[in-house]
This record gives C-alpha cells, structure tokens and sequence, in this order.
C-alpha cells in the first residue's frame, strides 16, 4: 500500500503552486461537496487516533471522507498510517518539509498533530494555503508562538476559515453542561479551586546511532522543553483550559516551584506546583507530575459561594438553577470535536478555537516559566509587554531548523535551577 513513499524536498515547486491555489476555491468546495478531503501532519499515536475520530464524525454527518494526504518528519511513521488507512504511496510524504505537501495538496480540513514547537509555522501555512485546520494542543511552546496563533485565528475569521483545537472537554456533554451551569450561577461565583494531571511518564525514547540531533529530538520530544514545551504544557494544559473557561478569562499571574527528580531523558521536569492569580483574589492551584509510583489524579474543582463543582462530575449547588442539557451526537468527545468543526465549516460558521487554545497554552507557559525561575510571572510579561524579558523569549531550536538542518541538540539532562533568573538557554 505505502510502497514507493518518497522524501519531498525536491517538490517544493509543487509547494508554491499549490499555495496559489486561493481560498476562495478550497472554502467552497469544503462546504458544499459531499466528500470530506482530509490530510494530516504527524501520523503519530494521536494523529492517527484524531484521524480515525475525523472518518467517525463524516460517518454521523452522512458524509464521504477522503484521505488526501498523509505527511510526518518519518518514513516508518507515515508507512504506519498509510497501512492502517489504506492511502496510496503517492499521496504520502515524509521529511521535516513533508508538510508543504499537505498545504499543496486539495484537503478542504488539515489536522496539526505534530509536536507542538512545529504548530504556529504548520497552522500560517495551512491557512494561507485556504485550510480549514485543526489544531492538537498545545499550540506553542513559547509566548512568540500562542501570540502568533492569535494573529492566525484573526487572519482565519477575516478569510472564512475554521481554527478547531484538540480541546475534547469543551465539546463534551458533561462538561458542557456544567459550564453552562457555573455561568448560569447554580454554585455561585467562583472562589477558587485546584487542577491537576498527576500521572506518571508517558514514554521515552532511547536514541539510536543513526539519529541526527534533529531526528533524536522530534522522536523523544515530549521530554524536551524546546519541542514539546515540557508536561505542564503539553499535558496539563487540558486543565488549565478548563479553569479558564470556567472562570471566563486567564490568570493574571503565576507564581511556583517544581524539579527534575526522576527523569533519565532529555530536560523537562518532573513536577510542578502552581498558584494562578485570577484576579478578584481568585486562586486556582495547579499541580502537575509525571512520576510513577505516586498518587494520581486528573482533573478539576472549583468552589463557589454557593457549591462546588468537579470538572465535567459532581456539582453541587442551587437546584433552581437549570439549563438545557447540551446537543452532541456523539459520546466521543474527540468524535464530536470533529462533528462541530466540519459541521460549522460546512454551514458557513466556522468555528474558531485560535484564541482558547493560544490561551491555555500561554497560561502553561507562564506557570512554566514560574516554576523554572521562581519569579512572579504576569500575563502581560507573555501577551502584552513588550519590554518584559520573557514577550520574546524563545528556546534556542526553531521550527525552521529542522527544515534547514540547523538543529543542535541542547545539552541532555540539565534542567533550570529556580533563583537564577533564567529558563534553560542551551546557546
Ligand atoms: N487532545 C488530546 O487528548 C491529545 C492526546 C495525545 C496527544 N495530543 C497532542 O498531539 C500531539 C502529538 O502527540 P502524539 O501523542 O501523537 O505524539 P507522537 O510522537 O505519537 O506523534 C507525533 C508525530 O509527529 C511526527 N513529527 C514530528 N515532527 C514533525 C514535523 N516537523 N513534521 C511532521 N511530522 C512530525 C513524529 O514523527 C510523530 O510521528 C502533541 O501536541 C500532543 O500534545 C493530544
């Protein structure tokens, strides 16, 4: 099936022709077409998983869904996904610049599943390319790039495109339906609360001898910081969406400690702790760990003047207080996360995620960036202050260097010590 899958650096001429395609043609066929064309960056564990959730939703929405291209930075990766969704060798590319492919390709929606460092460079190209896009969480690593996804979900509204995030709790019934409950006052306004992701280390992966620093960092990279933007972004930011979403807006500031005690891999930590400013004196502690053994816990709770609820669970307050339970055709949250995106692009209301998603990110990276100096971190040092130290910050390994081959791996196994002002800086 996937035989003859080729390295496409040598197509980026077809990558400029595609780009000119124009969003008019591409927008139109997605709403009015009664096949789906589908493509999908990084066939890994979850673009395959997001994938398989795509066909279920064009299923429940009476739909064909056809898979038009598959791109990853690996040859063994996208052979995997060609095998299981039986797509041809000719709509399949592999190399860190497989994703022009995907842009030149004619997908009316494109999923971003890679590690998240690649997202606001992967989602500028889809859209410009006239995509619809959906976006797995995180969406950055670094205050440069959710500002970067803000600007795109700006750029998306003013040209008819839909920006849908990997954000499952905010497409499932339980959790709507207690949102629409908090909002409505049944547990009063909020007061505080706790989110968690207390868990162990999802996976490591050894290097091998033929791996370049680029390869060895894009496979192992949920524990570096540099692409993966270390767990309290890539995992916990599930939580802290929740806590923004319930309380209305993001936190003020963080401040925090946390450590590296157990891993043997790259330079994340291991735990971190954190208290949320929202403002109003509303607290919110958010604690995160990946370390096996303990005690775990996934989720949230919030307490108002009048109950208290636990994420998409219990609520307990004011029964007068009702609100109709919430429409969803499917008890699959990733599932119907695909149904409202293709059901809002075809009816000329796309939805748009940019800003949620970028915002959740941004507060992860605050709590991070806490965590890792030990200062007091505002939410105008990331979204609004030019001036702060920590507006530009990036690490010192972009998404583009691994197109150009320009990717030094940082040092392994240090991480930074809180007190000295810094991040981790490798160069
Ligand atoms: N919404 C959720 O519940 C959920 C669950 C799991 C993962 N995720 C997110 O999905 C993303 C992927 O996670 P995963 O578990 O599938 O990881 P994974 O390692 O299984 O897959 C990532 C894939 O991306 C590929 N890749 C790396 N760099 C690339 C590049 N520049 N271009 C193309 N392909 C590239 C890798 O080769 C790999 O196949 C992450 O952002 C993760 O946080 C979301």
């Amino acid at each position: 099936m996937a035989e003859n899958i080729t390295r496409r650096t040598s197509l980026k001429s077809t990558v400029l022709a595609g780009t000119a395609v124009g969003l008019s043609t591409l927008t139109t066929h997605a709403a009015q077409s009664k096949t789906v064309k589908v493509a999908l960056v990084g066939c890994g564990g979850r673009g395959k998983a997001d994938l398989k959730n795509f066909q279920t939703a064009c299923q429940i929405l009476q739909l064909d869904c056809e898979i038009v291209a598959l791109a990853d930075a690996f040859e063994d990766a996208v052979i995997a996904a060609a095998n299981t969704f039986e797509v041809p060798a000719d709509r399949c590319s592999f190399g860190f610049d497989a994703y022009h492919n995907v842009a030149a390709s004619d997908a009316d929606f494109v999923l971003l599943v890679t590690p998240p460092l690649f997202r606001p460079l992967h989602l500028e190209a889809m859209l410009k390319a006239g995509k619809n896009v959906f976006v797995e969480k995180p969406v950055a690593v670094d205050a440069p790039g959710c500002r970067k996804v803000l600007e795109l979900g700006k750029f998306a509204t003013a040209n008819g495109l839909g920006i849908s995030a990997g954000m499952q709790r905010r497409h499932a019934a339980n959790y709507l339906k207690n949102q629409a409950l908090v909002q409505a006052g049944a547990i009063g306004p909020i007061l505080g609360g706790l989110v968690a992701w207390n868990g162990t280390v999802p996976w490591v992966k050894d290097r091998r001898p033929d791996w370049s620093d680029a390869d060895y960092l894009a496979r192992n990279w949920l524990n570096w910081v540099e692409i993966g933007g270390d767990h309290i972004v890539e995992q916990h930011v599930h939580n802290l969406d929740v806590a923004n979403w319930f309380i209305g807006h993001p936190p003020k500031s963080a401040v925090g400690f946390g450590g590296r005690a157990r891993r043997e891999s790259g330079n994340s930590f291991d735990f971190f702790s954190v208290d949320l400013d929202y403002g109003d004196n509303v607290h919110i502690h958010s604690q995160c760990r990946q370390i096996s053994g303990c005690f775990n816990r996934v989720g949230e709770e919030f307490r108002g003047s009048k109950g208290y609820v636990l994420g998409g669970g219990k609520l307990v307050g004011d029964p007068s207080i009702t609100v109709p339970d919430p429409k969803v055709d499917s008890d699959n949250d990733g599932v119907q996360e695909m149904i409202d995106m293709i059901r809002g692009v075809r009816s000329g209301n796309p939805l748009n995620e940019a800003q949620i998603v970028a915002e959740a990110t941004g507060t992860a990276i605050m709590g991070r960036i806490a965590c890792y100096t030990g200062k007091k971190i505002q939410w105008s040092d990331l979204f609004l202050n030019p001036k702060s130290e920590w507006y530009d910050f990036t690490y010192g390994v972009s998404p583009e260097d691994f197109e150009n081959g320009a990717v030094i791996l940082p040092p392994e196994n240090i991480a930074p010590i809180p007190g000295d002002g810094k991040p981790l800086r490798h160069r």
